[in-house]
Order: C-alpha cells, then structure tokens, then sequence
C-alpha cells in the first residue's frame, strides 16, 4: 500500500485522477485537501465531497484550504471546467460535509504524524502546499515524495507561457520549487498526451454508473479538445505516477518560476543544464500512452464493479 494525500481543484480532470485513485486498491488515501482553482473554493469542496461517497471513497477526510492565490487576482477556468466545475455529471448530493479545520493545517499535521510515508499529489494551484511549506518547512523532509500535475517546458495552455495551475498562484509555485524537495512534475508535455478519444469513451461506456454519471459526462464536456480529438485528462497523469512510474521517462532539471514576466508570469522555466547545481525537479519528458489507458481503464472497470 502506498499513502496519499490529495490537494485538489475539482474540476473534471481532477474527478478522474479521483476516480483512478479510488479504482486502485494500492492506494491509503489519507486525505483530499481543497483549493480554488478550476473554480471557487465552495465548488471544488462541494465537488469533493460528492466524488468522496461517489467514489466510495468512504471516511477520506476532505478539508478545503485556500480560496486564492497569495498576492495577486484570483484565476479561474469554468470555460473549461463548466459552472459547476464537474461540466455536465451531476452526482448525487453528498450525506457528509468537509472536515473542520484548514488544509494547510491537514497537511502538516498528517505528514508530521507519518514521516516519510505519504506521498503528496497536488493537481491545483500549489496555494495550500506553499502554505504548509511556510508554516512547517519540515513537511519537505516529511513528504515520501510531492508529486504535481502542472506547469510545462515547451508550452503554456492557460496563457502563451504558462500552464494553469502554476498561472493560479504563480508566487506559490516558486515557493514549493524553491522549497528543498525534487518536484515530481507531471506537464503539459506529456499530460497533452493522455488524451481521452473516442475510443477510450468507448472503453469506458460499458462501465455502468461510474460511466453514466461521471466518466463519460465530464470527459464529454470538458471544454478543452486536443488535435486527437477527446479532452487531455492531465490530473490523472499524476496518480498513474505514483501507481506506475516506468511508464514516465523522466529527467532532472532546474526549475524556477517566472512571477515578473508581463508575459510570461506562472511560466515554469525550465533547464536541463544542471550545471553542477542540485536538481529540485524530477520532469516527465515522455508517457507510455498505451500503458498509461490500460492502467486507468483496467481501475475503472474495477471500481465500476465495485458500484454497480
Ligand atoms: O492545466 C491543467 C490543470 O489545470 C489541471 O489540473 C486542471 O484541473 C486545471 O486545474
Ligand atoms: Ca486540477
């Protein structure tokens, strides 16, 4: 078994890393932290705890941290995400609310009770694992690993140069990177490439009500297709590392983030030139995409047979 800890924006992507998550029986999932991010705060939570039960992901803790970045305007995607933040699946409402307390807080204290044994998957803006840093820089050591879906060394989706999630909180992304840990960093550069097309629908629509209700709905509506023809489930890529590493090449680089930049702010620049200079990124160059839908879809039919 292997321990996570998931801070998150639900978001339709993030609800199928959730869902990967919750098909794989090999994960402890420790907690679900929030953040704004896709869309508000009050959203990703609601969406959350509805994926929680939906899931059957049972007594998981969900604790909503940060609405916003840290210093500047607040940055949003319900053109990709929909109004609710989930496209169009609607799920059930959900019995049970969030825990008390602050993410931040969930996160240092569940890493301080369990050194070097959870591994950290934060798929949304870095708002609340910035905070934690800053509050508690020990989490660095504490955390087995930190891994991200986020930023990109070839190019930008939210903007030109920058990939959302780091074009969120920009000043907290350099916070993490510059933190001491190797940043497993899931990017565009290979997330583009996790594409559901049609014949992966195809795949997923016999998976009775986890296709009815989830799968199949927000891929359909997710607001972003690629040239492949089907919506890149990015935050996925970020679980199916944890699960699977070998089907990642992955390089060690230099990052830092670019928070000046007019155009370029929340752009993760990125040197392969280690130049005798400690790596503080792990980067994802190339995904076995073949193996990456057999590992997704083969947890999907499971969970589904676990739903009905
Ligand atoms: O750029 C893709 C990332 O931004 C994903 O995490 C998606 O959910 C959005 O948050
Ligand atoms: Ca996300």
């Amino acid at each position: 078994m292997k321990k996570v800890l998931i801070d998150c924006d639900p978001g339709i992507d993030d609800a199928l890393a959730l869902a990967l998550v919750a098909g794989s029986p090999s994960l402890d999932v420790v907690g679900i932290t929030t953040v704004g991010g896709n869309v508000d705060l009050e959203l990703t939570t609601a969406n959350a705890l509805a994926l929680r039960e939906f899931l059957g992901l049972g007594e998981v803790p969900v604790t909503p941290g940060s609405g916003g970045a840290l210093l500047h305007r607040t940055v949003r995607a319900g053109h990709v995400h929909g109004a609710t933040g989930l496209g169009d699946a609607v799920l059930p409402v959900p019995e049970r609310g969030p825990s008390p307390g602050h993410a931040v807080d969930f996160i240092v204290e569940a890493l301080r009770a369990d050194p070097g044994e959870i591994t950290l998957v934060a798929v949304g803006p870095l708002t609340n694992l910035a905070l934690a840093v800053r509050k508690e820089p020990r989490v660095v050591e504490w955390a087995r690993e930190l891994v991200i879906m986020g930023g990109s060394y070839t190019r930008g989706n939210h903007s030109p140069a920058a990939e959302f999630n780091m074009l969120a909180d920009p000043e907290a992304a350099a916070i993490v990177f510059g933190a001491g840990w190797t940043v497993r960093m899931l990017g565009l550069d290979v997330t583009l490439t996790a594409v559901a097309t049609s014949d992966v629908l195809e795949r997923m629509r016999p998976l009775g009500r986890l296709a009815d209700r989830l799968l199949v709905p927000a891929a359909r509506s997710y607001g972003v297709v690629t040239a492949e023809g089907g919506p890149a489930i990015h935050d996925a890529c970020a679980v199916a590392y944890v699960l699977e590493p070998s089907l990642f090449t992955c390089v060690p680089a230099v990052v830092n983030v670019e928070t000046a930049g007019a155009y370029t702010r929340g752009m993760t620049v990125t040197d392969f030139n280690l130049r005798d200079r400690r790596a503080n990124a792990l980067l994802a160059t190339a995904l076995d995409v073949k193996g990456f839908w057999e590992l997704v879809l083969g947890a999907y039919e499971g969970l589904a047979a676990r739903l009905g």
